[in-house]
């Protein structure tokens, strides 16, 4: 169905779990794919698997925060691909320094818990900071060519944490709140340039960002895994592959050409629960 021959993607965080699958999908249906990551073993380990297959990837070091080094990557594109025509912001994720232990603060914490009052500025800025700047850096530098051409796609990964503030988790929760506004906004911006901008919002997939949350030292789900099932009509956690039909219906203008400034929820359910 899909053909993405002669087309260029760039994708940051490609190395991970799920931007991974996304590089492999891509360019199993043709694309040159640009992996780019902070790792940049993981994102030459994903480009090899790629040409062992086939198909065309080049592995690029690149630091989301940085726009040195992202523009440094974009020329490392454009030398080896030339122009692109998608970008994936795939590059995000939680870290536990911006993450609380409980979910709800109770009376006589203040004097013996770590609670949000004091929750390290720095770890906060880590997450808010990957997950924002991280999208709007690589969106400036590879977005701006495709403006000036005229046609292009853009795609941000939000969460379910951007629709409901998600406990334990408020850096990450604010920040992909604000994926998704900006989301909304850039398409706005770009809605007469030819580039189109959308989300996908995944429900959780299990991935090594979340895998300390979701699964106990013994291999069992935590609880917080357990009430996760609880809360998805489909019973289960999602599998990476399951993203790809929305990543590539998205990413092909004449499947998703009047498609923009959407936050596609692939989440078994989840958003739509009220939870009875
Ligand atoms: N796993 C889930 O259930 C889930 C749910 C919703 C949204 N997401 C989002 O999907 C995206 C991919 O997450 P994942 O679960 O595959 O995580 P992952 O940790 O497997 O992948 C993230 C990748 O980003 C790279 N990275 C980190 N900092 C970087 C930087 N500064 N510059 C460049 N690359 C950097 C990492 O090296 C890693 O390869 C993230 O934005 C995440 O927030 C994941």
């Amino acid at each position: 169905m899909f053909n993405f021959t002669g087309k260029v993607a760039v994708v940051t965080g490609g190395g991970g779990v799920l931007c991974s699958i996304f590089s492999r999908a891509l360019a199993s249906y043709g694309a040159k794919v640009a992996v780019l990551d902070l790792n940049f073993e993981a994102a030459q380990r994903v480009a090899e698997d790629i040409r062992t297959n086939g198909g065309e990837a080049l592995a690029v070091q690149c630091d989301v925060l940085s726009r040195e080094s992202v523009l440094k990557a974009a020329e490392r594109v454009q030398e080896v691909f030339g122009e692109w025509d998608i970008l994936i912001n795939g590059a995000g994720g939680n870290h536990p320094r911006g993450t609380l232990s409980r979910e709800f603060f109770e009376p006589g914490d203040l004097e013996q818990k770590e609670t949000f009052f004091d929750l390290d500025l720095e770890g906060f800025r880590f997450v808010f900071d990957l997950n924002l700047l991280g999208t709007i850096i690589p969106t400036q530098v590879f977005g701006r060519e495709m403006a000036r051409r005229g046609k292009g796609v853009i795609i941000t990964i939000a969460s379910m944490a951007a629709f409901r503030a998600l406990t334990r988790v408020p850096a990450y929760a604010a920040a992909k709140a604000a994926v998704a506004n900006f989301t909304q906004w850039l398409a706005v911006y770009l809605g007469k340039s030819g580039v189109r901008v959308n989300a996908i919002a995944p429900g959780f997939f299990l991935t090594q960002q979340n895998y300390r949350l979701l699964v106990a030292e013994d291999g069992s789900f935590t609880p917080r895994a357990q009430k996760i099932l609880a809360h998805t009509p489909m019973g289960r956690l999602g599998e990476p592959q399951e993203l790809i039909g929305t990543l590539l219906w998205l990413c092909d203008d004449e499947a998703s050409g009047f498609v923009t400034g959407a936050i596609i929820p692939v989440d078994g359910g989840f958003l739509a629960y009220a939870g009875v």
